[in-house]
């Protein structure tokens, strides 16, 4: 694979669309983010890295964060999960609650906010609201070894402030019986692991163990079993993106996972794992810039799965 030449493409195919895209504000702090950051790291299963821009620099990872939370229940819960979240696509917006209602309080699938809160509250209550984000965080550690890997505190407290969505997500949840924790305490684990502050490079490290049947290549470590990777790419295939998943999936063909925070992770099965960071969004909350970036990378890697 030339590589220098992949990353030329992709420098030359972001330069005319940079800054595009709406960055997010119903989480004030993350308002306050350079529209204009680009970042982008792919880190294959030999370890061999390739960066490009603000690659290093954190941002906070948001919705990415739903993956790991998801790939933690799997091993705690099992599959007991899917008795409580679907796996279907929304077709909705990440933080819809019209589908709760007719659905009987069953989100459609883990990725969307009601999925991940419910997921989380598995978590809280299996471990705890604390010891889940210390347990999170002690993995992402490790698998990007990386000791600095940290919560943004202000961001959390934004979060929360401007929390009443997933609030209101939560309590209708519960009162269909299917949230087993106080909304409090469930929402305080979620809003600290959306508010994880976490760099490109950090972030397609940690999340190698997805494009290797579960086991992070590096270190050797089994991190789920290889069925619930196969699930977890599956959903993040299918429900990644919202209600921009079929479109995600048309441009670039891998499992991904896009944050409000600009970050967009994806993983190419066999191959390795590319995070890309840029802040503005399109309507459905996906870095706009982000995806032509890793349009390009699959063109030139030939990575797509079909
Ligand atoms: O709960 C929220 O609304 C945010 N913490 C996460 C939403 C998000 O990242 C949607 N993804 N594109």
């Amino acid at each position: 694979m030339d590589w220098p030449s992949i990353i030329s493409d992709i420098e030359h195919a972001v330069e005319p669309v940079r800054g595009q895209g709406t960055v997010a504000n119903y989480i004030p702090a993350l308002a306050a983010v350079d529209p204009n950051k680009f970042g982008l790291a792919v880190v294959l299963g030999d370890g061999q890295t390739f960066c490009i821009g603000d690659s290093e620099e954190t941002f906070s990872i948001q919705s990415i964060s739903k993956v790991f939370t998801l790939s933690m229940a799997l091993r705690v819960v099992g599959d007991a999960l899917w008795q409580r979240v679907g796996k279907e696509p929304s077709g909705s917006p990440f933080n819809s609650i019209v589908q709760l209602e007719a659905e009987r309080g069953i989100p459609r699938n883990p990725l969307i906010n009601a999925g991940a809160i419910v997921v989380t509250d598995h978590l809280v209550e299996q471990i705890g609201s604390p010891q889940t984000v210390t347990d999170l965080l002690d993995r992402l550690r490790t698998l990007a070894e990386d000791d600095s890997i940290n919560i943004d505190e202000s961001v959390a407290k934004s979060e929360s402030l401007a929390g009443e969505r997933n609030r209101a997500l939560a309590s209708f949840m519960k009162s269909y019986g299917n949230l087993n924790c106080s909304v409090e305490d469930t929402l305080s684990a979620y809003f600290a692991h959306c508010s994880i502050a976490m760099s490109c490079h950090q972030l397609a490290r940690a999340a190698l163990f997805l494009a290797f049947d579960g086991c992070d290549p590096l270190s050797g470590q089994q991190m789920v079993s290889n069925e619930a990777c196969r699930r977890i790419n599956a959903v993040m295939m299918s429900c990644g993106h919202y209600d921009n998943s079929g479109d995600f999936t048309y441009r670039i063909g891998l499992p991904g996972k896009s944050g409000v925070g600009g970050g967009i992770l994806v993983i190419a099965p066999g191959h390795g794992a590319a995070t890309v960071w840029s802040p503005g969004l399109n309507s459905a909350g996906t870095s706009a810039v982000g995806s032509v970036a890793l349009e390009t990378l699959v063109k030139a890697t030939g990575w797509s799965v079909f």
